[in-house]
């Protein structure tokens, strides 16, 4: 078994990437031996995360890191993204806690021995909880405080690292975080979520000369998240609203990178919602990018509503994966080609993409074809905007292995590798073994 690409696709060259994605807090477990972070509290609090569950153990990745290397390179890949833990690098009085430093850099040069390039991000949601204590995404002292960090990990790191992103899917962590609390730190005001967006869009555009300054060598940029958004019928009203709800989830996080400016739809924000914003922001936020990481699951269909600015429509007949996200590929060509028009792209990595199923291990194996299925759609789907003419240079699964996924917790699983998590064995599902067989035949 192996995924199928059309012969003369770019995606069979040999220097197009492929590779596999994890997060620390979702795999590494350990948490005794760093600072508390906000998933850690927000973990603690009853009725946030689905099976009561948290990341003290997570897949063990700080004991097992040296077989998860060896997993990791038996499946072919060229590249594994990961993230690096805040609390686990830095001391609350901004000192770098060379322990923490020693664990990234012992698994960044066995990634190097095995000629894996480490596609690094400095922020996958884990904030040290010390700073949400003060504030937060909310205060704008963060930004400057991650700027900090930024600097001395990447002064710690050295030229062990292919590419920084300073950020995974910052709607995530100011929409999800700050407006609606369905992750951590859980608040949920409006006017909390434009102001957190604010904030981590300043503390990437603060952070990238830095990168840039202390590893010239390296690909720096930013991981966004993107969920298009489709009308319902081609009613004036529904198509509206469809754009509304995309320039609010979207555009919001990649326009004032390119462009300088929020969406045209800023104006529609109440005076109390609107983020205070100081002069020169944005001329900030634009630093150049070397890269452009995309992370792509599913889309959302939208219809126009009585009382707001639109309204999401549950496509109950759908397909759909183990977390309710409707499998719709065609979105993914649509997504890379739009994007492709509307900004000056620089490379493209598709640095998320994956599907959630309800796994079975039995006698050594994982069958798992309809995750196969979805990767064989979503390859294809890469495969023709880069026909489209998008610079599409990468393609990274979600994920390496099952592992915490936030607020639904170890009851979805994501990885092409499957986790027994009372014995930590990893065994290879059949969607892994389908991804190194593509791998590896070009
Ligand atoms: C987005 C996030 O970056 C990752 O942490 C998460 O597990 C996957 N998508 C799946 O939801």
């Amino acid at each position: 078994m192996a995924y199928t690409l059309p012969a003369a696709s770019k995606m069979l060259k040999k220097d197009f990437i492929y590779g596999v994605a994890t997060a620390s807090f979702q795999i590494e477990g350990d948490s005794a031996s760093r600072l508390p972070c906000i998933w850690d509290t927000f973990c603690a609090t009853p009725g946030k995360v689905r099976d009561g569950s948290n990341g003290d153990v997570a897949c063990n990745h700080i004991n097992l890191w040296q077989q998860d290397v060896e997993l990791i390179s038996s499946l072919g890949v060229d590249a594994y993204r990961l993230s690096i833990s805040w609390p686990r690098v830095m001391h609350q009085d901004g000192s770098l806690n060379q322990h923490g430093v020693n664990f990234y850099i012992g698994l960044l040069d066995a990634l190097k021995a095995n000629n894996i390039k480490a596609f690094v991000t400095l922020y996958h949601w884990d904030l040290p909880q010390y700073i949400e204590d003060n504030g937060g995404w909310l205060n704008r002292e963060t930004a400057y405080l991650f700027r900090d960090y930024a600097d001395k990990i990447t002064r710690a790191l050295g030229d062990r690292v292919y590419a920084y992103a300073t950020f995974n899917e910052p709607f995530c962590s100011s929409y999800l975080g700050y407006e609606t609390g369905v992750h951590a730190p859980g608040l949920a005001k409006k006017a909390y979520g434009r102001q957190a967006a604010h904030h981590i869009l300043l503390a990437h555009g603060l952070a990238m000369p830095v990168l840039q300054k202390n590893s010239p060598h390296s690909l720096n940029g930013i991981v966004l998240n993107f969920t298009p958004a489709y009308a319902h019928s081609n009613s004036a009203a529904d198509i509206t609203a469809a754009r509304l709800a995309d320039e609010y989830f979207n555009q919001w996080y990649i326009k004032p990178l390119f462009d300088g400016a929020y969406p045209d739809s800023f104006a529609l924000l109440s005076d109390e919602d609107k983020p205070v914003i100081q002069d020169g922001d944005f001329a900030i936020m634009q630093a150049p990018l070397d890269f452009l990481g995309i992370n792509f699951y599913t889309r959302t269909v939208y219809k126009a509503a009585p009382d707001k600015a639109f309204t999401e429509v549950d496509m109950v007949n759908a397909a759909k994966t183990d977390i309710g996200w409707e499998i719709y590929p065609q979105a993914f060509t649509d997504l890379l080609v739009s994007l492709h028009t509307k900004y000056p792209l620089p490379p493209v990595y598709i640095t998320e993409n994956g599907a959630a199923m309800a796994d079975t291990l039995s006698n050594g194996v994982v069958d798992d074809q309809d995750r196969i299925d979805y990767y064989q759609q979503h390859l294809m789907a890469v495969h023709h905007a880069i026909e489209q003419g998008v610079n599409i240079a990468g393609y990274f699964a979600w994920s390496l292995m099952d592992n915490f996924e936030w607020a639904e917790g170890y009851l979805k699983r994501f990885g092409i590798v499957y986790v027994d998590y009372a014995t930590q064995e990893r065994t290879i599902k059949n969607s892994g073994i389908a991804y190194k067989n593509l791998i590896t035949s070009r």
